[in-house]
């Protein structure tokens, strides 16, 4: 329902058929083979009436409405079942098939309530629709059987409700949750008039397996599922074409709104990476965009113990580029720098290390990605040429093998994981390397067929342990590898990983994976034909990070499994835009399009184009930044959408630095923990409130729509260029389709995108360029980036954080489905109902030595911190390794993290952090400690809800 322009052509594409031409009501049509009579009437301009097809769900054939005339033909054959043949001839439309439709109407509208004036659904429903074209106004078989009436609505569902009223039993809902989502969550229980839709083993859908995806809700043809939030605040009059801002998927979805408010977020069907599906959070999970704690006022004060005071943008801005100023004067040039944001738009995040560059003239700039993903840009590189994953996310549907590693896509990357799993149930094969059982290990119709469950820290382990299998049982794919890459390096590889200390074998003790299935999968993953990695941070996040990259890419090159779909070395990137901050130039070493900054010929072209002298050396990365404010050389930081107290390890460590600035200025929505360490506050923007791109996990820059205006008055690209203009250094831009000219001209991989080829393309793949006018989905076709693929021997070094008698368990962290990063945005939204908090995962018998029980609250010390959470005790881990997540600040889980970090990126050792782990009482003084922190904080005109 709402849905304001969808052209539903009643059943799915055909694949891809010979052409066959039939006539339809006389006319002459031509479709590929395999497609239904009603999508042929369709994309010839008719229009035949159907209740239980839509055309994201193959077709079903239930409700009969759709009948029609097809000569030759005894009776009255369903349209969406029936497939075209050559020289067919139709009739859509005739007395009999209206007398039949009007009968099947009847019996709809007999179990249905007819108040459609009082109906949400009202001028929204597809029975509606259909009873008025039929000219149906009531039944000759009302009240002639049992009807749904009296069973009670099911309004458990934070964002949608259940009324059974309404329901017509299409089982429209029930196809949508199994085939676009992937969860199976309900079913049609009973039969005739009393049937009806239930979620699980007749739960509410908040207890039930339910994922909250919306899919049932987008199927629904009448108001039986019914978004909450149109029905409180009215239908949309407008629609506006976005990007998700949550995660790498980057989903389109279409803002629906009213008087400036977004009613609803629906999926577009013609987004290229969603097609039409979205999560709990993209889909829902938006208020938090108009909660009341955003901070819609600029603020400052001297210093970070003094309370806010509210000022003018011109105050704040003038405050902040004098502040710098004078940091500059005193302690020289590279004694300020700045962060971008993964959240903000690449236009954004182009502004700021321009401004970095050129306004402050120091390559002190860095981004988030240094705490995630840095190990993969420098991995790949290396390896193949470039920062980034080489597949379109279609390119899982021709894969055989799916070696998942070090990531939870259900959790992390849900519109992905339901492409994936739907690739699995139609029997692709399925190897998980990970220390904890994923649901994608056993969910419903799937099965891993091997799950490494390895201990923490020993990924490099496993990988070369792979290697060694794929290489010594003569596996590998010499002729490609050959070809492909520089010879001499793959031979030393080959020799390297032969070494019987690589074996399975050998290996056994220190990962904890048995030899057999790591045999088991190595064959699996070089048999293929097709095999396809896809990988996250329990790959980048660890002291090997970047090793572990490089294994991944040669195992890769080895097999022969770059450059053609349904293969490739994927990685799931976390958040919305995390590859296009890593493009637009983020790090303290590189200009966009991952060119170091002591390239003559490159800086020149930057230095022309943005008329400054910029620095030839690399600047400091984020943790270097923390050490020199230790040291009392670093002193200043303009932070765009980060918050490191709370992301970052050994909080205590970044905390003491950011105490030691003279000042911080933070750009963001809420008053982040960050802030409590800041002199100047400029609130941020949500990407409802401007204009620009975001760059997904495969590369795709879709463009972000504004859909309403500022609640603060200005986007975060107007504000850097102000704070640009006030540090003497103007920046002129009417809006950000010029920033974007910019970066194409000075970027090579960007040459080709402009706004007006995202409107005409919907979404481009770089490099777009006049090699690839219309951009790349695979990359490495015929030769890699860098010409020769490059292996790397990947010599495994144990990480120095290891379990001992005082730390005996292994700490790992990840994510939930309902929350994002640290939670700022979630944590604001009713995605509450499903996890208010961080909890520890513990394996049960790892929990009977102790003590503890499910739900008892534990402490959790290392030798950086500690912290208090509750326990969950759980099968899922295996003895020996605790696991939780980080959304929310109370639980200070990076008080616990160390500084361990990865070897050539610096991205922290998040996965491995050794433990104990103890019962203790309810934590009530330690987290009063932190609310009464919190409120000493918050600025006298902000509300206090
Ligand atoms: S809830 Fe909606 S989609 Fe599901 S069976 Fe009922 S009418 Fe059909
Ligand atoms: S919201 Fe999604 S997961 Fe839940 S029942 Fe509907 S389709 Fe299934
Ligand atoms: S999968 Fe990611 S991009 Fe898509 S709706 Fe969910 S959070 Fe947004
Ligand atoms: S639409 Fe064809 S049988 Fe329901």
């Amino acid at each position: 329902m709402y849905a304001i322009d969808h052209n539903d052509l009643g059943t799915p594409a055909a694949a891809s058929g010979e052409p066959v031409t039939l006539e339809i009501d006389g006319s002459t049509v031509t479709v590929p083979a395999g497609t239904s009579v009603m999508r042929a009437a369709a994309l010839a301009g008719g229009r035949i009436p159907k209740l239980c097809a839509t055309d994201n769900l193959k077709a079903f054939g239930s409700c009969r409405l759709c009948l029609v005339e097809i000569e030759g033909r005894k009776g009255f054959p369903a349209s969406c079942t029936t497939e075209v043949a050559a020289g067919m001839k139709v009739r859509t439309q005739s007395p009999r098939l209206q007398t039949l439709r009007r009968s099947v109407v009847e019996l709809y509208v007999s179990d249905h309530p007819l108040d459609c004036d009082e109906c949400p659904a009202n001028g929204h429903c597809e029975l509606q629709d259909a009873a008025a074209e039929l000219g149906v106004e009531g039944s000759r078989y009302a009240d002639g059987g049992a009807t749904q009436r009296g069973v009670a609505q099911d309004a458990s569902n934070p964002y949608f409700v259940f009324n059974p009223d309404l329901c017509i039993v299409c089982s429209r809902c029930v196809r949508a949750c199994d085939e676009v989502q992937g969860t199976l969550a309900l079913t049609i229980e009973g039969r005739g008039f009393g049937s009806r839709v239930s979620a699980s083993q007749h739960q509410t859908f908040l207890e039930s397996e339910c994922v909250s995806c919306g899919a049932c809700v987008e199927a629904c043809p009448t108001a039986a599922l019914t978004e909450k939030l149109p029905i409180a605040l009215g239908a949309p009059t407008k629609a506006v074409t976005t990007t998700c801002g949550y995660c790498g998927v980057g989903c389109s979805l279409k803002a629906e709104v009213k008087d400036e408010t977004v009613v609803r977020m629906v999926p577009n069907r013609a987004g290229t990476a969603n097609k039409g599906h979205a999560c709990v959070k993209g889909r829902f999970a938006f208020g938090y965009a108009t909660h009341a704690d955003r901070v819609r006022k600029p603020m400052i004060r001297k210093r970070i113990t003094d309370p806010w005071r509210e000022v003018s943008w011109d105050e704040a801005i003038g405050y902040a580029a004098a502040e710098f100023k004078r940091i500059q004067k005193k302690y020289g040039p590279n004694s300020v720098g700045g962060i971008t944001s993964s959240r903000c738009t690449n236009e954004e995040t182009f502004l700021v290390q321009k401004l970095v560059r050129a306004a402050l003239g120091t390559n002190n700039v860095d981004t988030c990605a240094r705490v995630c993903h840095s190990a993969t840009g420098y991995g790949l590189k290396h390896t193949l040429g470039e920062s980034a994953g080489t597949q379109a996310f279609t390119s899982v549907m021709k894969a055989d093998v799916i070696f998942v590693i070090g990531a939870n896509p259900t959790d992390g990357h849900p519109v992905f994981a339901s492409q994936l799993k739907r690739r699995l149930r139609q029997g692709a094969k399925l190897i998980v390397l990970d220390p904890r059982a994923i649901d994608l290990v056993r969910t419903p119709h799937i099965e891993a067929a091997v799950h490494l469950q390895l201990l923490p820290g020993t990924n490099v382990a496993v990988i070369n342990a792979l290697a060694h299998v794929i290489v010594t049982e003569g596996l590998a794919n010499d002729a490609y590898a050959e070809e492909r890459c520089e010879v001499d390096t793959y031979r030393k590889w080959k020799a390297f990983v032969s070494q019987a200390k690589n074996s399975p074998e050998a290996m056994e003790a220190t990962s904890g994976v048995p030899a057999a299935l790591v045999r088991q999968a190595a064959r699996l993953y070089a048999a293929g034909p097709n095999s396809a990695i896809y990988y996250g941070l329990g790959v980048t996040e660890h002291s090997q990070g970047t090793t572990m990259v490089m294994g991944i890419a040669n195992l890769a090159m080895a097999t022969g499994m770059l450059g053609r779909e349904g293969v490739g070395v994927s990685p799931l990137r976390g958040q919305n835009n995390v590859q296009g901050s890593c493009d637009m130039g983020s790090f303290p070493h590189e200009f966009s399009g991952y060119r170091h900054v002591s390239d003559g010929p490159t800086r020149s072209l930057f230095e022309a184009a943005w008329n400054a002298k910029l620095a030839s050396e690399p600047g400091l990365r984020i943790p270097n930044m923390f050490d020199a404010a230790l040291d009392g050389s670093f002193r200043g930081l303009y932070i765009q959408g980060e918050d490191f107290v709370q992301s970052d390890p050994n909080t205590n460590h970044v905390v003491a630095a950011l105490s030691a600035m003279e000042c911080v200025v933070v750009q963001d929505l809420f008053l982040i923990e960050t802030a409590r360490y800041a002199h100047v506050f400029l609130p941020g923007s949500t990407f409802l409130e401007k204009d620009g791109t975001f760059t997904n996990a495969e590369r795709r820059i879709s463009r972000v729509r504004k859909v309403m205006e500022p609640l603060a008055g200005l986007a975060d690209w107007e504000v850097t260029m102000q704070l640009a203009q006030a540090l003497g250094y103007p920046m002129h831009y009417s809006h950000p389709s010029e920033i974007m000219e910019e970066i194409a001209r000075l970027t090579p991989t960007f040459h080709g995108v402009t706004y007006e080829k995202l409107e005409r393309l919907g979404s481009i793949q770089w490099p777009c360029n006049d090699a690839a006018p219309e951009g790349t989905p695979t990359m490495h076709v015929g030769s890699f980036v860098r010409g020769k693929g490059k292996f790397y021997l990947t010599e495994y070094v144990a990480t120095s954080e290891r379990s001992t008698s005082r730390f005996p368990l292994l700490l790992t962290t990840g994510r939930v489905l309902y929350q994002y990063n640290v939670g700022t945005q979630t944590r604001r939204t009713s995605n509450l109902a499903w996890q208010a908090e961080d909890r520890l995962d513990i394996h049960p018998d790892d929990a009977e030595d102790r003590g503890i029980k499910d739900g008892d609250w534990v402490g959790v010390t290392s030798r950086a911190g500690d912290m208090v959470l509750r326990a969950v005790v759980s099968k899922r881990m295996t003895p020996g390794v605790v696991y939780t997540t980080f959304h929310f600040p109370e639980s200070g889980v990076n008080l616990v993290t160390t500084e361990n970090s990865d070897w050539a990126t610096n991205c922290p050792e998040y996965k491995v952090t050794a433990v104990e782990v103890v019962r203790v009482g309810q934590p009530e003084a330690w987290q009063a400690r932190i609310r009464a922190e919190r409120s000493a904080q918050r600025s006298p005109a902000l509300p206090t809800t």
